[in-house]
C-alpha cells in the first residue's frame, strides 16, 4: 500500500502520453505568448485592490518594501519551477512534477491544492470584476442592485457572466484566448505606466516621512483570524515596523501568484525547454518592477492613512484632482481583471486536464475537443463550477487560502527539483536552478515563514480541504489511475 500510493510516473512515460491520439493538445505559443500570458494572469486584484488596505494597516509607505520582498519569495520559486518545466514539458505544473518525483498519492494532493489555488482565485478576481464593473456603470447613470454585483452581492450576477464568457472563450481556442489576452494585457500595462509616470508629478516627499512608520500593536487580530506565528508563539500583533512590513508581504503574495500557471501551458508552447523559463522569469521581474513602481507612486501621492480600500489607485488621482485618469484606471482594471480571470480558468483546466488523464479523475474529461484542440469538457466543467461559487459565495476572505494553497505548491516543488537532481540526473536540463540545494532550501524556508503569518482560520480550511481530496483520492484515483491499472496488468497488487 505505501508502495502503491507512492508510485511515481516517469518523465518519459508523462511526455509519451501528450502525444496520445485524442489527448493532445495543440502547440501553438511563443515565448513572447508566454510572458504575456504572465503578466496577463498576474497583474490583477493585487495591485488593483489589495495596495490600499495593505499600505494603510500594515506597512505604510513601505508597502513597496513587502511588495519587492514577496517578489524575491517568488523568485526562488520560480527558479525551481523553471527548472521543472524546462524539464518536464507536460500540462499541469506542479502536480505534473510531482508526479515524476515524490509519486502518485503527493501529486494528488498537489494537484488537489491546485484546483482549490485556481479555481478559488478565479472567482475571487471574478467579483473583484463585478465590483469594478458595477462602479464604472454607476458613472453613466446605470446602477446595479447590491445584491446583484459587488463583495456583499447575494447573487452575483456579472462574475457569473464573465467566468462563463471567459470559459466560451477558452473552449475555442488557445490561441484565440492569447490573442484577446495579448490586447487586455496591452491596455493593462498601459494603465499601469500611467499610473507610475502620471502619478509621478502629485508625489508629495512628505508622504514619505516616516518610510516604515512606528511600530503599533493592534488588538484587532484575535482568535483564528490572527496569524498562525502568533498563535502559536504568542507574539503581540503588531502592525507597521519590520513586522507589518513582514505581515503584509503575506497578504501581497496574492499579487504575484500566476507565474506559476504558466508552466500549465508547458504541452501547447512551441519550444518548451528554451521558452518556459523566459515566460515565467520573465513575466515574475517585470511585474515585481511594475509593482514596487506603482505602490512607491501611491503612497507618495497621498498619504498612507488616507489610500481607499476598494480603488486606491483610481482614487489617489481622484484624491489630487484628476478624475479622468481615475476613470481610465477604472476601465484597465476590469480589463485587467478579465486576464486573470480568463489565465486562471486556463491553468486550472489544465490542471483538471493532467489529472484526468491520468485517471485519477474521470477519463471522460481529458478528451480534447476534435476541432478546436482544447481540453473542452474540462474546460466547460470547471468553468461552470467556478460561475457557481463566484455567483453564491462572498470570497474576500477565503482569498487567503488561495495563498496558502500556492505557497504549499512552492514548496512541494522546490522540494521536487532536489529530489529529481538524485532520482534522474541523466535528464537534460535546458533550464538550471542556480545554486542546488542552497536556493530551493531558501524556497521552501522563505515560503514556510509567509505561511505562518497567515490566519490560523486559513490554515484550518486549508487542512478540510486537504483532507477532503485525500478522502477522494482513497475512494477512486487510486483504483482507477492509469498507473495502477497498468500495475494490476502486470501482474502487481494496487491495493
Ligand atoms: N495575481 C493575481 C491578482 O493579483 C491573482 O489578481
Amino acid at each position: 500500500m505505501a508502495a502503491s500510493v507512492f508510485r511515481t510516473k516517469t518523465v518519459e512515460q508523462s511526455v509519451r502520453e501528450t502525444k496520445e491520439p485524442g489527448h493532445r493538445l495543440r502547440r501553438d505559443l511563443s515565448a513572447l505568448d508566454l510572458v504575456v500570458f504572465g503578466v496577463g494572469v498576474i497583474i490583477g486584484t493585487g495591485i488593483f485592490v489589495l495596495t490600499g488596505r495593505v499600505a494603510r494597516e500594515y506597512a505604510g509607505p513601505a508597502v513597496a518594501i513587502s511588495f519587492a520582498i514577496a517578489g524575491l519569495v517568488c523568485a526562488l520559486a520560480a527558479l525551481c519551477y523553471a527548472e521543472f518545466a524546462s524539464t518536464v514539458p507536460v500540462a499541469g505544473s506542479a502536480y505534473t512534477f510531482s508526479y515524476a518525483t515524490l509519486g502518485e498519492l503527493p501529486a494528488w494532493i498537489i494537484g488537489w491544492d491546485l484546483i482549490l489555488e485556481m479555481a478559488l482565485a478565479a472567482a475571487v478576481v471574478a467579483v473583484g470584476w463585478s465590483g469594478y464593473f458595477a462602479s464604472l456603470l454607476s458613472t453613466i447613470g446605470l446602477d446595479l442592485p447590491p445584491d446583484l454585483a459587488g463583495e456583499t452581492a447575494g447573487f452575483n450576477i456579472p462574475a457569473m457572466l464573465i467566468v462563463l464568457v471567459v470559459t466560451a472563450v477558452l473552449v475555442a481556442g488557445i490561441k484565440i484566448s492569447s490573442r484577446i489576452n495579448a490586447i487586455m494585457v496591452t491596455i493593462k500595462v498601459a494603465v499601469v505606466l500611467l499610473v507610475i509616470i502620471a502619478g509621478a508629478f502629485s508625489i508629495k516627499l512628505a508622504n514619505y516621512k516616516p518610510f516604515i512608520p512606528p511600530a503599533v500593536t493592534t488588538e484587532t487580530v484575535e482568535g483564528v483570524r490572527a496569524p498562525l506565528i502568533q498563535v502559536l508563539f504568542g507574539v503581540t500583533p503588531v502592525a507597521f515596523g519590520w513586522f507589518g512590513v513582514f505581515g503584509a508581504v503575506a497578504i501581497v503574495f496574492f499579487a504575484f501568484i500566476g507565474f506559476d500557471i504558466v508552466a500549465t501551458t508547458a504541452e501547447e508552447a512551441r519550444r518548451p525547454q528554451r521558452d518556459l523559463p523566459i515566460g515565467i522569469l520573465g513575466s515574475l521581474a517585470l511585474c515585481t518592477l511594475l509593482y514596487v513602481l506603482v505602490s512607491l507612486v501611491i503612497v507618495g501621492m497621498q498619504h498612507y492613512s488616507d489610500l481607499s480600500e476598494a480603488a486606491p489607485l483610481a482614487d489617489a488621482f481622484r484624491a489630487v484632482g484628476q478624475p479622468f485618469f481615475a476613470g481610465l484606471i477604472s476601465v484597465g482594471a476590469i480589463f485587467g481583471l478579465t486576464t486573470v480571470v480568463l489565465i486562471l480558468l486556463l491553468g486550472q483546466s489544465r490542471v483538471f486536464f493532467a489529472m484526468s488523464r491520468d485517471g485519477l479523475l474521470p477519463e471522460w474529461l481529458s478528451h480534447v475537443h476534435p476541432r478546436f484542440g482544447t481540453p473542452a469538457r474540462s474546460t466547460i466543467f470547471m468553468g461552470v463550477v467556478v460561475a457557481v461559487l463566484a455567483g453564491l459565495i462572498p470570497l474576500s476572505a477565503l482569498a487567503e487560502l488561495v495563498n496558502i494553497g500556492t505557497l504549499f505548491a512552492f514548496v512541494v516543488v522546490s522540494a521536487s527539483v532536489m529530489v529529481l537532481r538524485r532520482t534522474r540526473p541523466d535528464l537534460p536540463r535546458s533550464f538550471r536552478t542556480p545554486l542546488v540545494p542552497l536556493v530551493p532550501i531558501l524556497s521552501i524556508l522563505a515560503c514556510f515563514f509567509v505561511m505562518l503569518n497567515l490566519p490560523a482560520e486559513t490554515w484550518i480550511r486549508f487542512v478540510v480541504w486537504m483532507l477532503v481530496g485525500a478522502v477522494i483520492y482513497f475512494a477512486y484515483g487510486r483504483r482507477h489511475s492509469r498507473l495502477a491499472r497498468s500495475t494490476a496488468s502486470n501482474g502487481a497488487s494496487v491495493i
